[in-house]
């Protein structure tokens, strides 16, 4: 799989993308990031992405120009799946969209910036947008940078146990059963009983009775019409 992240933080993501699971995944040869610096496809002398709003509102506006050009430079190498591009105002991003994205080929991730873009960017090159929650960042690197963890962990081998990754939390709609290892006892805080007791299908029923619990009380709206009215 290969992800095209486009910014105006270039330095703020090469850090994240180069480091542990996802550097393996590159180096294992399962994914590939790659990282645009908007300023490089800009027309402008000064090296300008942005302009002051028409209308007179306050802010600054991400230019047409530079991204059209950023995009239509990647697009005319490749099919790209998704072109997403990260705002408050986009689908919340969760564990289904994550699964989804990363059976694509290729995508292309547009990280917004100052007030925001110019709308005909959104109407006219952009096929999904994407928030990862009720709250503003300053940029949409974070939000990137997220994506991009979320779902290149997903793609078999990059972890190195695959069953690790169809354990998660939310892979099968519950939440994870709480988890524990040696000392048995520290301080005086016990770990549960039943998983010294080396009886796999009784381990197997509390995990599953933890997570349905842990579902309940902590996401209620991830259990489905099977377990709400127990
Ligand atoms: N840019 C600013 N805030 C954001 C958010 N919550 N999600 C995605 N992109 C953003």
């Amino acid at each position: 799989m290969r992800i095209d992240i486009i910014t105006v933080l270039p330095e703020m993501l090469e850090g994240f993308t180069n480091q542990s699971i996802l550097l393996r995944a590159q180096k294992k040869g399962l994914a590939e990031i790659h990282i645009h610096n908007l300023r490089d496809y800009t027309l402008d002398k000064h090296r300008r992405v942005d302009d002051y709003p028409y209308g007179g509102f306050a802010g600054m506006v991400m230019q047409c120009q530079p991204i059209d050009a950023c995009i239509t430079a990647l697009t005319s190498e490749r099919h790209y799946d998704e072109i997403i591009f990260t705002s408050p105002d986009g689908d919340i991003f969760d564990q289904p969209t994550a699964n989804t994205l990363s059976m694509c080929q290729n995508i292309i991730i547009l990280c917004g910036h100052y007030k925001g873009i110019d709308y005909r960017i959104r109407e006219h090159l952009i096929t999904k947008e994407i928030s990862i929650g009720d709250y503003v960042l300053t940029g949409g690197e974070i939000a990137a940078a997220a994506i991009t963890d979320a779902v290149i962990r997903l793609i078999p081998g990059v972890i190195g146990d695959e069953q690790s990754a169809l354990s998660d939390s939310f892979q099968d709609g519950l939440l994870a059963a709480p988890i524990y290892t040696r000392p048995a006892e520290y301080k005086g805080w016990k770990v549960p009983e039943i998983l010294l007791s080396g009886n796999e299908a009784k381990i197997k029923d509390w995990e599953m009775t933890q997570s349905i619990e842990r579902t309940k009380r902590l996401r209620p709206h991830l259990l489905n019409s099977d377990f709400d009215n127990e």
